[in-house]
C-alpha cells in the first residue's frame, strides 16, 4: 500500500427527510445563494418545493440558474458564473444529478476567477479560490456530491474535461433515497454501471496489499449486483435506492482508491465518446467496461481478474485461472445488459469513423491512459474496436 492523506470534509445528511438541515446551514454559511438546477425533474418530484421551504426559512436571498444539460456545457457554466458575479453570490447550491453538480462546482470556481475558467480544466491555470458549493443530489451515480472533481464539456472543440481540487468539493450535501424514486430505469441502470465503474477503475492496480480498500470495493461491488436490479424493477423500493445511493458516494470520494494507484482508462475513453456524440455516460461505461477488460487480460493482470471473480462473483476457486477470468468479464457483461444497459457502440449510434481521433485525444487530455495496464493509440483503438 502507498501513503496518503485521507480527508473528506463534506457533511452528508443522509435519509428520508435530510433536507430539514439545509435551513441551519444556510443561516451558517450564506446570504445570497445561487440554486442550479436541470431541465425539469426536480420542478416536477417535489425537490425543488422542498429546497424553497428550506429557504424561506433561513430567510435568505436566492437566484436561480436552471436547464443544465447532462453533459453540461461550458456557455451554462459562463451564464451562471456571470449571475454569481453579479449578485455576490456567497454560496452555490445543486439540486440534481453529476451534471447539475459539476456545472455548479464549475461556477462556485469560475466566481472567484477574473480569467477563463476553462483554463482550468485545460490545465493552463490553477485555482486558488471557489465559493462553498452544496448539494442536494437526486441521482446515485458519480460520487461528485462528495468529491472535488467537475467534468464539463466544451461542444464547438468537443472536448470533454475534468477539473479536479479539494476546492470545489461540496461542504455539504442532502441524500434522501426518496429523491431518486423518480429516476427512470435507464438513468438508474446508467448510474449503476458508472458506480461500479469508478469502483473498477481503483480496484484494478497494480498496487499490491491494499486489502482494506479492495474488500470495500467488492462489497460495493456486491450492493450494486444485489440491489441494483431492484432498483430498476421497483423503483420506490428505499433499502434498495438507499444502498445504491451510499454506494455511489463511497464509490468515488477517495476511500476505495487512498494508498493505489488508480487506472481510469475506461473513464479516459468514455469521456472521448460522449465529448463528441453526447450519450449517456454510464450506458458509454458500459460498453467499453467489458471490452477493456478483455484487451487488458493477460499473463501479468489475471491475478486480479481472478480474485474479483472469485469474491464478487462467486465463482469456484478450484476451476483454471483462467477461465475464472474470463468467466468474471463475461458475467460483469451480462449484468450490465439484465439491467438495461446498451453492449456496443453501434447500439448508441456511435460511428468508427472518429476512433483514432479519440484516441489521440484521451492521451492528450490525460497525459497517460491507464495503469493497471498502460494504453498506447492503438490499444484505445482496439477497445473501441471490440466495443463496435
Ligand atoms: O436534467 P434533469 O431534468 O434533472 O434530468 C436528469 C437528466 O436527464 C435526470 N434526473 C436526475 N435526477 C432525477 C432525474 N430524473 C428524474 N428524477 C430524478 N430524481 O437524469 C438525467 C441524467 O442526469 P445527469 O446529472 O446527467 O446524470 P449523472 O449523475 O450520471 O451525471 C453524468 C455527468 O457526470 C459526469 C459525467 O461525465 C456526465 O457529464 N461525471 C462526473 C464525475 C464527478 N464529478 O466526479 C465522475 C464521473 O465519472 C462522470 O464523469
Ligand atoms: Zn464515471
Amino acid at each position: 500500500m502507498e501513503n496518503f492523506t485521507h480527508y473528506i470534509p463534506t457533511k452528508i445528511y443522509f435519509g428520508k427527510g435530510e433536507i430539514s438541515a439545509l435551513s441551519d446551514e444556510f443561516k451558517q454559511r450564506a446570504r445570497r445563494i445561487l440554486i442550479v438546477t436541470g431541465q425539469g425533474s426536480v420542478k416536477k418530484n417535489g425537490v425543488f418545493d422542498d429546497l424553497m421551504d428550506q429557504v424561506k426559512k433561513a430567510k435568505i436571498k436566492f437566484f436561480e440558474h436552471s436547464g443544465i444539460v447532462p453533459n453540461p456545457r461550458l456557455e451554462s457554466v459562463y451564464e451562471g458564473i456571470e449571475i454569481a458575479k453579479r449578485e455576490a453570490i456567497d454560496l452555490v447550491l445543486a439540486a440534481g444529478g453529476g451534471s447539475v453538480i459539476d456545472a455548479a462546482k464549475a461556477i462556485a470556481v469560475g466566481a472567484k476567477h477574473d480569467g477563463d475558467v476553462w483554463d482550468f480544466f485545460e490545465r493552463k491555470a490553477v485555482p486558488s479560490s471557489a465559493l462553498d458549493v452544496g448539494c442536494v443530489l437526486t441521482l446515485a451515480a458519480t460520487g461528485s456530491e462528495m468529491n472535488g472533481n467537475s467534468v464539463i464539456t466544451k461542444q464547438d472543440s468537443q472536448r470533454k474535461l475534468a477539473l479536479s481540487t479539494p476546492l470545489i468539493r461540496p461542504v455539504f450535501s442532502v441524500l434522501d433515497p426518496e429523491y431518486t424514486f423518480s429516476v427512470n430505469s435507464f438513468h438508474t441502470a446508467a448510474g449503476i454501471a458508472d458506480i461500479m465503474t469508478h469502483v473498477f477503475e481503483q480496484y484494478f492496480s497494480y498496487t499490491e496489499a491494499a486489502d482494506v480498500q479492495d474488500r470495500i470495493a467488492e462489497a460495493l461491488l456486491k450492493v450494486c449486483i444485489d440491489y441494483g436490479p431492484v432498483c430498476c424493477k421497483e423503483p420506490k423500493d428505499y433499502d434498495a435506492r438507499a444502498n445504491i445511493l451510499w454506494a455511489g458516494t463511497l464509490a468515488l470520494n477517495g476511500l476505495i482508491g487512498e494508498g493505489k494507484a488508480g487506472d481510469w482508462a475506461c473513464h479516459g475513453i468514455e469521456h472521448e465518446i460522449s465529448a463528441i456524440y453526447d450519450i449517456s455516460h454510464g450506458a458509454g461505461l458500459a460498453i467499453i467496461v467489458p471490452n477493456w477488460m478483455k484487451h487488458v487480460l493477460n499473463n501479468a493482470t489475471r491475478k486480479k481478474f481472478v480474485e474479483y471473480g472469485i469474491n464478487v462473483w462467486g465463482i469456484d476457486k478450484e476451476k483454471e485461472d483462467s477461465s475464472i477470468a474470463e468467466d468474471a468479464i463475461k458475467k460483469t457483461r451480462e449484468f450490465f445488459v439484465s439491467i438495461g444497459m446498451p453492449s456496443s457502440l453501434t447500439e448508441v449510434g456511435v460511428p468508427q469513423d472518429k476512433f483514432k481521433d479519440m484516441a489521440k485525444n484521451a492521451i492528450r487530455s490525460y497525459g497517460q491512459v491507464g495503469s493497471f495496464k498502460k494504453l498506447t493509440e492503438s490499444d484505445i483503438v482496439d477497445i473501441l474496436q471490440r466495443s463496435v
